[in-house]
């Protein structure tokens, strides 16, 4: 069975004063929820704070990166098993802004994604072309690029074991979603792509997330698409309200 997850990933957003607000607004609001799994993903900095605020709510945290050593001298850094001890469940990996704005690469993101489930922390591994890969027709070959450099030398069962959200870059931030229609055809063709590779029950059981700029007014139809399991909220995460109708879309029959 595949797990519907709804994560919001604040990005660098709120004080300690607004992530506490924010994250007991939430709590709030969807105590009880249980049509799908939630996630919130604070800044590191106010992780700690924010589990004590979801702590035995239905509301699960994780970081929005990770670094791939354990401990030791990497001034700056954060690594899973300092997540895990703060109350993360989850963390996002290869982030389009990582990958653009910090130069990450699909060999690192690979290191990171061991990192994280040597900590036992379940990460969201993102894709996404840019605009002009889409409209030179290279969508396909751009993720599956991503896909293989990242996933090298998974074995089976770690596939079992992670989320892959597909963010197209040009859908981030911008207002401009991808109609439910295209996001489906990526999704299918990841769905195909990692079943060719890891067989069937593992590709079927996997959660694929869509992200890029999902509203309560987008987030129905985009939810009722077969292979679309949920979502990855920038903005609209950040607002409490926002948060919970996109929510509520994995409550509707489809
Ligand atoms: P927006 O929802 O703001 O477009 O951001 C999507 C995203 O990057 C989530 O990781």
């Amino acid at each position: 069975m595949r797990k519907t997850i709804i994560a919001g990933n604040w990005k660098m957003n709120t004080t300690a004063d607004e992530a506490s607000k924010l994250a007991t607004e939430i709590k709030a609001r969807l105590t009880g929820f249980n049509h799908a799994e939630l996630l919130i993903c604070p800044p590191y900095i106010n992780l700690a704070q924010v589990s004590k605020v979801v702590n035995k709510s239905v509301i699960k945290i994780g970081g929005q990166n990770l670094y791939y050593e354990q401990s030791g001298a990497f001034t700056g850094e954060i690594s899973g098993q300092m997540l895990k001890s703060v109350g993360c469940d989850y963390v996002i990996v290869g982030h389009s802004e990582r990958r653009a704005l910090f130069g990450e690469t699909d060999e690192l993101i690979n290191r990171k994604l061991k990192a994280a489930l040597d900590s036992e922390l379940i990460p969201i591994l993102c894709i996404g072309e840019q605009l002009e890969d889409r409209e030179a027709g290279l969508t396909e070959k751009v993720l599956e690029k991503q896909l293989d450099g990242s996933l090298k030398e998974f074995p089976t069962d770690w596939m079992e074991k992670i989320v892959v959200a597909y963010e197209p870059v040009w859908a981030i931030g911008t207002g401009k979603t991808a109609t439910p229609e295209q996001a489906e055809e990526v999704h299918r063709f990841i769905r195909d792509k990692l079943s060719q590779e890891f067989g069937g029950t593992v590709a079927e059981g996997l959660t694929i997330l869509y992200g890029g700029s999902v509203k309560p007014d987008n987030s129905d139809s985009l939810f009722a698409e077969e292979n679309i399991d949920g979502f990855l909220i920038g903005g609209a995460s950040l607002k409490a309200e926002s948060f919970e109708r996109i929510a509520h879309s994995a409550s509707k029959e489809s």
